[in-house]
C-alpha cells in the first residue's frame, strides 16, 4: 500500500534514509536528525512524499520538491537549535562534516546547467522489499503528485557508484543530463519529464 508522507512516518522513514544510504551524507549525522529533518519539511510544508506500506509499517520512502534549495533552508533555520544537538555527536566525530553542510547549500548552485527547480530528493526502501516494482510505484505516485502541483520534469542526482540506483533510474526512463563532484564523490544528474 502507497500512502502519503505524514509527520507520524518520520522517525521510520529518517531509520529507513540511514540504512539504504549508509555513508551518504545527511544519513552520517544520524537517525535523530534525519527524523527532525523529515519533521520539519512535513510541518513547513516544503516537501511532500509517499510511503510504502507492509505490516503497518513503511518499509520504502520517496521524498520530492518543487525548490530543494528552499527546502534545505527553510528547514535548516526553522530547526537550528534540534538540527545542531542532533548532528553534533557526528560532527565532533568527524569534523569535516562541517565542509560537507556548507557544500549542501551551495549544492543548488553545481546543478545550475538544468532548467528544472523539482526534485526527487531521496528515495529508499528496506534491503528486504527491493526489485518488487515498490519503488517504481513510488515514483509514479510522485509524478502524480507533481503533476497536480503543474510540475513537467524534475531532477534527480545519484552517486555514479550507486549502480543499483542508477540502473533504477534508467529503468524509469530518466535521462541523463550531467554530471558534477560533491563531497569528492562524483554524481550524474538525471531529469524525467512526466508523459
Ligand atoms: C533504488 C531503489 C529505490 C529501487 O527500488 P526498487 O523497489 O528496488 O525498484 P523496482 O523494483 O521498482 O525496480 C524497477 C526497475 O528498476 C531497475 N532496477 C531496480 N533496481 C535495480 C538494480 N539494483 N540494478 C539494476 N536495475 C535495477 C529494474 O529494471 C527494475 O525492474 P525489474 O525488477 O522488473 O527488472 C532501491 O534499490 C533502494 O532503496 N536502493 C537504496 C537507496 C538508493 O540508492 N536510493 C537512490 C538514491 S536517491
Amino acid at each position: 500500500m502507497i500512502v502519503p508522507m505524514q509527520r507520524e512516518h518520520a522517525a521510520r522513514v529518517a531509520a529507513l534514509h540511514c540504512a539504504a544510504l549508509a555513508g551518504d551524507f545527511l544519513p552520517s549525522l544520524g537517525k535523530g536528525f534525519l527524523t527532525v529533518f523529515y519533521e520539519g519539511v512535513l510541518d513547513l510544508d516544503v516537501g511532500f512524499g509517499f510511503v510504502a506500506i507492509a505490516n503497518d509499517q513503511p518499509i520504502g520512502f520517496v521524498l520530492g520538491s518543487t525548490d530543494t534549495s528552499a527546502l534545505f533552508k527553510r528547514v535548516m533555520l526553522s530547526r537550528a537549535f534540534a538540527l545542531g544537538l542532533c548532528a553534533l555527536p557526528a560532527i565532533l566525530r568527524r569534523p569535516t562534516l562541517v565542509a560537507n553542510v556548507l557544500e549542501t547549500f551551495l549544492y543548488p548552485s553545481k546543478e545550475g546547467a538544468v532548467a528544472e527547480k523539482s526534485e526527487l530528493v531521496v528515495i529508499g526502501f528496506d534491503a528486504a522489499h527491493r526489485r518488487r516494482g515498490l519503488g517504481r510505484q513510488l515514483v509514479a505516485a510522485l509524478n502524480d503528485a507533481f503533476r497536480a502541483r503543474g510540475v513537467r520534469s524534475y531532477k534527480v542526482t545519484v552517486l555514479q557508484a550507486n549502480t543499483g540506483a542508477n540502473g533504477f533510474y534508467r529503468a524509469l526512463g530518466f535521462q541523463h543530463a550531467l554530471e558534477f563532484e560533491l563531497y569528492r564523490k562524483k554524481w550524474n544528474l538525471y531529469t524525467y519529464t512526466i508523459l
